[in-house]
């Protein structure tokens, strides 16, 4: 019997290789769309389920000092021209992921001071699942876990009841509110 074999060139495997890696960063269970937090944000097309994984946050897996290079960059470039945004996601200790890539859907999802999503790292992934039964059309946020050091340079506008005004980690909040009342670190109890 005769065997045919095919021959891909490598524009034909390249493009192989984007398709596979769009449809990785796609779900059926949400989209993109523009948001009311900020620019373009990911809205549920479908009822979700507490727990249940949502979509992979993709990206490139890079060591401590090169995210270090590539967030201190980008973070001045959004200072100076508001339109840069940072994508980089804490592995591990000593990896990270960047996912300023255009089939990293999950790069879109907004920070909210009271989210409906959490990041969980399963292995080498980075996948979004639902903190709570999520509708279809809510908008999925998760909490960015900023550092309360920058509190300043990212006000928030979530719009949540309990909006703290700036995107810092939940864990920092009591941080937080001892800054915002004037009383130094240095003097709480
Ligand atoms: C990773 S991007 C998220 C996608 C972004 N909406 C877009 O259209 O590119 C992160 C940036 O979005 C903005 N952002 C996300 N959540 C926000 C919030 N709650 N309040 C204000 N800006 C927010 C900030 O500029 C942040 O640096
Ligand atoms: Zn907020």
């Amino acid at each position: 019997m005769a065997v045919k074999i095919k021959v891909e060139s490598e524009e034909q495997i390249l493009h192989r290789k984007l398709l596979r890696l769009w449809q990785r960063g796609q779900s059926a269970l949400c989209e993109v769309r523009g948001s009311d937090i900020h620019g373009r944000g990911v809205y549920a097309t479908a009822c979700i389920a507490k727990d249940a994984p949502i979509i992979e946050y993709l990206g490139e897996r890079i060591d401590k000092r090169e995210s270090q290079r590539r967030g201190t960059r980008l973070h001045a470039k959004s200072l100076k021209t508001g339109d840069a945004a940072v994508y980089i996601f804490t592995l591990s200790k000593r990896y990270d992921i960047d996912g300023n890539f255009p089939w990293n859907t999950a790069r879109l999802i907004n920070h909210s001071c009271n989210p409906n999503c959490e990041a969980w790292i399963v292995g080498r992934k980075i996948i979004i699942h639902a903190l709570q039964n999520i509708q279809p059309g809510d908008e999925l946020t998760f909490d960015y876990g900023f550092d309360v050091d920058c509190y300043a340079d990212h006000p928030c506008l979530c719009g949540a009841a309990n909006c703290k005004g700036y995107i810092v980690s939940r864990q920092q909040w009591p941080e937080l509110d001892q800054r915002l009342n004037g009383v130094s670190p240095a003097f709480r109890a």
